[in-house]
């Protein structure tokens, strides 16, 4: 038994118990003069929270997660299962339990003053003591939890604080959360001191007409409040003055006792510059308290942002204008130190979202440091703040539990306390995946009534009927759900509200399949306003291979280009020895975990893209304002005009003078030739004036029309015999292995969890074995005939080599039978000897591009060292991918090698790596590269779709059974 009464209490079995000794959470923000107290801490980790502490300390570093740093407790990655058994609110006895301790030396000028402690966030109970006696406890992982130590501490002496933090509690089961279980002390630590006369909470309300209206709550920590304060206001150079009539408590001398102070600022500013996350202006705000002679007793900084969010009919304004909502999920996450996220990494992210054509996060699923909501102000996103509630495994029996209603009203009501004065903020969530009971109408009816400036969304509500309207949500918020029912709930006639999907786009792995066909949809159906792609990160954790620890803090530099350096690699679920895990999954976002763009981003990019090519016409190029508040004036062009001979001619593009929704023709700066096939027109649209996030030049998009079709194709047949041996395969100089047939692809993550690839190996696609029926000669042309037989069916496959000109035409044929419906792809297949290891191109490009992922890949004259074309996706899959690409060469650097054309725009893939390498291993760091290159180029390609979590690729992109044609021609260069 213990005798201290926070461990009494058995707070990590009571969800009852939120917190004890805790402060109210606000919004105030008072910046200087804390007392910083991050850096290194005495620490011991103990089997269970009620085990004795001992006087074997090591160190650990705040902020920061105690798994990431040397102890045998490790990362665990887990969906939705809990890491443990036990039943909520119970939790395992062997319970991790980090003892963090150091010493703090209280300023002497502190003395008089109210003394309080900040923790940004422990994980997942926290406990806390002053020279060994309580001052405090607090849950919720992801929001700070403030202790007034005024009475534990004196100032100019030095005390001994202890935070004890428990791994595993009832609080678990409201935070499972698919990402990593870790255990520490992710946010900042401080204390800092105020006069006991204080700002005890600040709620600005800024619309877009102009209206400020600032309301303070005063508190006096001595009791009643003193005769005579006041607040004031200034905002940038106007100065604020209290409401007179709005004066409750501090005037009159009468009202002296009452213990809160209720005051209120308020103005309009006349030609407001209001705040969108495409011209987030903000405007500083200090609030001031002040005694009765003036004298300022407390001071907060804000930045306001000047906007108005609504729902009217079905559709979500920002000012007035159906914005749309191009969001991605992100979670907290960095490869070397876990949870902890610097500033310096929360803008890195930001600016390559923005730069990438994101307008929108949602903080799944839990809010995140203050920081972030200051940059999204600043750079401009719409954010929707997310409570830290997540009882995915045992969901049903939590939202009704009474036991937790305390949780969830405490969670979500001091997420909007905190959060309610941020501008990008436009939407609360209740948070994810916990079913849907009484705890949540609880947790809405409080947010309701606190803030009613902006709309309320929870999927798990929302789910149950897209158009009810006397539910928890205010937006029809499905994840995953199929394209198909969202138009057709929008086209119903049932449509109550905004259709914003809270999750789409599984990007795991290879993915982001028909990204380009939901934009479509979703710019041409009104009800149907966007989405937040699931999600930003790919968790790879830094792993030393040799012993299997996360190299933690020290891992800088340890990477480049997504890749780990050698000796490392980026770890999954599984990796750190656990049991129960769910391996690959956490790998799902649109950045590798050193925060390299996967190239699914650049078909975003342009998906988003802010003008665009819209029609060409006798009177030129029709360009489009596609924004929804700002001109082109902050943006450049080039055009480039790409040949089919080879070449690319360039000129300086004058964008028009468009406002948002506007279209105009722009003359076409070149004399397009008469004739010598397909000519594209590309805008390359960058930064002409330097942006928060961009310096001027960064490319923003990369519109692109075809203005004429392709020639007609003719090969000279000559009078020489092609060579081929026993086996009717293609004898030549420059080849390792001859072109054979290939209906088989390393099995993406959406192929391996969509089924798909099962089906394939069910089917013997993956070992297809290759009989030669009949090899006829026909003065210089082969006709070689071959069975590929699988385990349930046969393909009959022809290839007729004919000498041309140059080279030899191939010209084939494969039939599939019927049961062979739905294939990864339908092509040939051939290996390179080594050193031709440039790839020029004539097709789309530069980045990987597959049939349903091609937007951000324009047809032109690309080049690439064949080492590049390779996405290092980290558990390895089908890679490398080249959309459309009409012809090719691989050539070494003396400019020796071959040349490809193809019959049409064909799929094709040059990389290091057979299908069977890339399936034979689960860590890109485990691939071994071949010294030639092996080919790929396919008739027909299956799309990519998201069916890793989520919908397929559509019908159009995937492969019938019967018979495929396609032709080539390879010829030495
Ligand atoms: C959703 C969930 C996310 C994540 C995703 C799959 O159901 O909200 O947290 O698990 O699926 O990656
Ligand atoms: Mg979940």
């Amino acid at each position: 038994m213990t005798s201290d009464p926070l461990l009494a209490l058995r707070p990590w079995e009571s969800p009852e118990v939120t917190s004890w000794g805790r402060l109210p959470m606000n919004a105030v923000d008072r910046r200087p003069g804390a007392l910083p107290l991050d850096g290194d801490w005495r620490f011991q980790l103990l089997s269970a929270p009620d085990a004795p502490v001992g006087g074997d300390w090591g160190s650990s570093y705040v902020p920061g997660v105690w798994t990431m740093q040397g102890t045998d407790d490790l990362p665990q990655y887990t969906n939705v299962r809990m890491p443990f058994p036990d039943f909520p609110p119970g939790s395992p006895d062997a319970n991790p339990t980090g003892v963090y301790e150091r010493e703090v030396d209280v300023p002497t000028d502190w003395a008089g003053r109210r003394i309080v402690l900040q923790v940004g966030a422990a994980e997942s109970v926290l406990l806390v003591h002053v020279d060994g006696k309580p001052a405090g406890l607090s849950k919720d992982s992801h929001l700070a939890a403030e202790f007034d130590l005024t009475d534990l501490v004196r100032p100019g002496e030095r005390s001994v604080l202890r935070l004890t933090v428990v791994k595993w509690s009832d609080a678990s089961h409201i935070e499972d959360q698919d990402q990593w279980w870790h255990g520490g002390i992710t946010r900042s630590v401080l204390l800092y001191a105020t006069e006991p006369l204080h700002l005890a909470d600040v709620t600005v309300r800024a619309r877009q007409n102009g209206e400020l209206r600032i309301d303070c709550q005063v508190r006096d920590t001595r009791g009643a409040l003193p005769a005579g304060w006041y607040v004031s206001g200034e905002l940038e150079d106007r100065l604020l003055t209290q409401d007179r009539e709005f004066d409750r408590v501090n005037i009159e001398d009468d009202r002296v006792s009452d213990f809160l102070g209720e005051a209120r600022l308020h103005a309009t500013v006349p030609e407001v510059r209001t705040w969108n996350a495409e011209t987030p202006e903000l405007y500083d705000l200090t609030v001031r308290l002040h005694h009765s002679d003036g004298t300022v007793a407390d001071t907060s900084y804000h930045r306001v942002g000047f906007r108005d969010v609504e729902i009217v009919g079905r559709d979500l304004l920002v000012n007035g204008e159906r914005v749309y909502i191009r969001g991605v999920n992100r979670h907290d996450f960095h490869p070397l130190t876990g949870r902890a996220v610097s500033y310096e990494d929360m803008r890195a992210d930001l600016v390559l979202l923005k730069r990438f054509g994101f307008n929108a996060i949602r903080t799944s699923h839990y809010p995140n440091d203050p920081t972030l909501y200051d940059l999204a102000d600043e750079l401009g996103f719409y954010v929707v703040d997310e409570a830290d509630i997540e009882s995915h495994d045992h969901a049903h029996e939590i939202a009704d539990d009474p036991r937790y209603l305390n949780a969830f009203v405490d969670r979500v009501s001091r997420m909007v306390l905190r959060d309610k004065n941020h501008p990008s903020i436009i939407i609360w969530s209740l948070g994810n995946e916990s079913d849907y009971g009484a705890n949540h109408d609880a947790a809405a009816g409080w947010v309701r009534r606190h803030d009613p400036t902006r709309p309320l969304q929870y999927e798990g509500a929302a789910k149950l009927d897209w158009a009810a309207t006397d539910d928890a949500s205010d937006i029809a918020c499905p994840m995953y759900a199929p394209l198909e029912d969202c138009v057709a709930h929008a086209l119903s006639g049932r449509q109550t509200k905004p259709l914003i999907q809270c999750e789409y786009s599984h990007a795991m792995g290879n993915s982001n399949g028909t990204l380009a066909d939901h934009w479509a949809a979703i710019e041409s159906t009104p009800g149907l306003q966007g989405g937040f792609i699931w999600e930003f990160w790919d968790h790879g954790i830094l792993q030393r291979v040799s012993d299997g620890r996360p190299v933690g803090r020290a891992g800088a530099g340890l990477y480049d280009n997504g890749v780990a350096a050698p000796g490392h690699r980026w770890a999954y679920g599984g990796d750190f020895g656990e049991t129960i895990h769910d391996g690959a999954f956490i790998a799902d976002g649109v950045v590798f975990p050193d925060r390299t763009p996967k190239p699914s981003l650049y078909e975003h990019r342009e998906i988003a893209a802010p003008v665009r090519i819209e029609a060409f016409k006798h009177e030129g190029i029709v360009l489009g304002n596609h924004q929804h508040f700002r001109g082109l004036d902050w943006l450049s062009g080039t055009w480039e005009l790409a040949l089919a001979d080879g070449r690319t001619l360039t000129a300086p593009a004058a964008l028009p003078d468009l406002r948002p929704g506007e279209t105009a023709a722009v003359p076409l700066p070149f004399e397009v030739p008469r004739d010598g096939g397909e000519v594209w027109l590309t805008l390359r649209v960058t930064v002409a004036e330097e942006q928060p996030w961009a310096p001027a030049g960064t490319e923003v998009c990369v519109p692109q029309i075809r203005l004429r079709g392709p020639a007609e194709r003719a090969d000279t047949v000559v009078d020489r015999p092609v060579e081929v041996d026993g086996e009717g395969l293609l004898i030549h100089p420059l080849l390792t292995v001859a072109p054979t047939l290939s209906l088989w692809r390393a099995p993406t993550d959406n192929d391996e969890l969509g089924g798909m690839a099962l089906r394939w190996r069910t089917w013997g696609l993956d070992s297809l074995v290759r009989k030669v029926v009949s090899v006829r000669e026909d003065g210089g042309r082969v006709t070689v005939v071959a069975e590929y037989a699988g385990t349930t069916g046969v393909v009959r496959h022809r290839q007729v080599l004919t000498p041309v000109e140059g080279g030899v035409r191939i010209d084939e044929e494969a039939e599939l039978p019927a049961e062979f419906d739905d294939v990864a792809r339908v092509g040939s297949v051939f290996e390179t000897v080594p050193g031709l290891d440039l790839l020029d191109w004539f097709g789309q490009g530069p980045w990987e591009s597959y049939p349903d992922r091609g937007a951000g890949a324009p047809v032109g004259h690309h080049s690439l060292p064949v080492d590049e074309l390779f996405t290092p996706y980290l558990r390895p899959q089908e890679s490398g991918g080249r959309h459309g690409v009409r012809r090719f060469t691989l050539s070494a650097p003396d400019a020796t090698g071959l040349a490809v054309e193809l019959d049409a725009p064909r799929q094709v893939s040059v990389t290091r790596h057979r299908a069977a390498d890339l399936t034979a291993v689960t860590h890109h760091d485990e691939l071994v590269p071949r010294a030639g290159c092996v080919v790929h180029l396919d008739a027909a390609h299956r799309g990519l779709g998201t069916a890793s979590c989520g919908p397929d690729t559509f019908p159009e992109y995937r492969i019938a059974a019967g018979v495929h044609h396609w032709s080539w021609t390879l010829r030495v260069l």
